[in-house]
C-alpha cells in the first residue's frame, strides 16, 4: 500500500494520537521499543501487514511479533500456560517474546503468523511504545524497522536512512536502551530458545526451574534472526580480531585502542546498547571491512555474538 509522506513525530500525547490514527488508517508507523525501533502496522489488517513485508523486502514466510500493552489483551490471542504466566510475571513488560499456540479465530492477519498455528507475543517496556499501544488499543505487528537482512535500528536516524521513503510516521524517542532484539522463547512444546536476546537463557531457566531446549536446525520455522546472514553491514565483518589490519574499521571491546569501543570497561550491557549504532557508524565510513574484538560468550555476550556471527556470515 502506498504510504503518505513521512511524518516525523515526537512523543507527546498529540503525536501519539497522530501515530495511532495512522495505524488505524492501515499505514506503517515506526516507533521505539526498549530493544530496537519497530515497524508497526495494525495486526488485524491484511493490507497493512502486507505493507510491512513490502517496505522491508522481507520474505513473507517470516512471521511477525505482535505487540500489546496489557497481558489481558495478549491472553485473548493465544493459549496461555503456567510457563507463560511465570515468565510474564518475571519479565513483562520487557525484552522477552513468547511463542504460544494461536487462539483459533484470534483477530490477527494470517500474514502475521505466516500461516503457522503459533503466535509470537510481546509486551514492550518502553513507555512510548506502551503509550502508543494503549492509544491504538489493539495488537500491533512489528518487526525491527530496517530493510530485511540489514543492521537493526536503535535510533530514529537509522530508521529514516533505511525506510524513510516507505513509512507514514516515525516516532522519535532517541536511543533504545537495550539495543538488541528481544529474546524469543518457544512455548508450543518444551520451552525452547529460538533467539538469544535482551533476557538471557540463564534468567529464563531460573524462573522455569529447568534447562531450556535448544532449537534444532532441522526444524521448519525460519526466523530472519535464524537466517545465517542477517544484521549485515555493507562492509564484510571480521570477528575475534586481536590485531587490526590496514584499512579496516576497528570495533573494540575492553581495554583496546579502536575506532569505536563497544565498552572500554568490558560491560556487556553497555556493549549491547552500542552494537548496532556502532556497526551503522563504521559502515558509513566506507571502510573496506569492519573488524571486531572478541566478546566474552556469557550473559548478554551470547546474544551479541549471535548477531555478530550473522553479520559476518557469507552473504546469500
Ligand atoms: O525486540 C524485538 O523483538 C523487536 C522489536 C521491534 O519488538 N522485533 C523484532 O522483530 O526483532 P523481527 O521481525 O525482526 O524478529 C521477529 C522474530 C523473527 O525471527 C521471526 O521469525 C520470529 O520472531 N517469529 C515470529 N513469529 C514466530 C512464530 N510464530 N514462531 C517462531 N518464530 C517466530
Ligand atoms: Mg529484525
Amino acid at each position: 500500500m502506498n504510504q503518505p509522506a513521512l511524518q516525523r513525530l515526537g512523543t507527546d500525547a498529540d503525536a501519539l494520537r497522530a501515530a495511532a490514527t495512522h495505524l488505524r488508517d492501515g499505514h506503517l508507523v515506526a516507533f521505539p521499543t526498549e530493544t530496537v525501533y519497530g515497524l508497526g502496522a495494525d495486526a488485524g489488517n491484511d493490507h497493512a501487514v502486507a505493507g510491512i513485508f513490502a517496505a522491508k523486502g522481507r520474505p513473507s514466510f517470516n512471521p511477525l511479533i505482535v505487540h500489546l500493552a496489557e497481558r489481558d489483551a495478549v491472553q485473548a490471542l493465544v493459549r496461555w500456560s503456567d510457563a507463560a504466566e511465570a515468565l510474564s510475571d518475571a519479565f513483562w513488560p520487557g525484552p522477552l517474546t513468547l511463542v504460544l499456540p494461536l487462539m483459533p479465530g484470534a483477530p490477527v492477519s494470517r500474514l502475521v503468523t505466516a500461516g503457522l498455528d503459533s503466535l509470537a507475543v510481546r509486551m514492550p517496556a518502553h513507555p512510548v511504545a506502551r503509550a502508543l499501544l494503549a492509544e491504538f488499543g489493539g495488537p500491533v505487528a512489528a518487526p525491527s524497522a530496517n530493510r530485511s537482512g540489514q543492521i537493526s535500528p536503535t535510533t530514529a536516524q537509522h530508521v529514516e536512512q533505511g525506510l524513510g521513503d516507505r513509512i507514514a510516521a516515525l516516532v522519535d524517542a532517541g536511543r533504545c536502551d537495550v539495543g538488541l532484539e528481544s529474546t524469543i522463547l518457544g512455548l508450543t512444546g518444551q520451552p525452547t530458545l529460538l533467539r538469544p536476546g535482551g533476557i538471557t537463557a540463564a534468567q529464563i531457566e531460573t524462573v522455569l526451574g529447568r534447562p531450556l531446549a535448544q532449537r534444532r536446525d532441522t526444524e521448519a520455522i525460519t526466523a530472519p534472526g535464524q537466517l545465517l546472514s542477517h544484521y549485515a553491514p555493507t562492509a564484510p565483518v571480521r570477528l575475534n580480531a586481536t590485531q587490526w589490519r590496514q584499512g579496516e574499521a576497528r570495533l573494540g571491546f575492553g581495554a583496546v585502542k579502536a575506532d569505536l569501543n563497544l565498552s572500554e570497561r568490558g560491560d556487556l550491557t553497555e556493549a549491547a546498547a552500542n552494537l548496532f549504532d556502532y556497526l551503522h557508524r563504521l559502515d558509513a565510513t566506507g571502510a573496506k571491512a569492519i573488524a571486531v574484538s572478541p566478546i566474552p560468550h556469557r550473559g548478554l555476550g551470547i546474544a551479541i555474538n549471535d548477531r555478530l556471527s550473522r553479520a559476518a556470515a557469507p552473504r546469500g
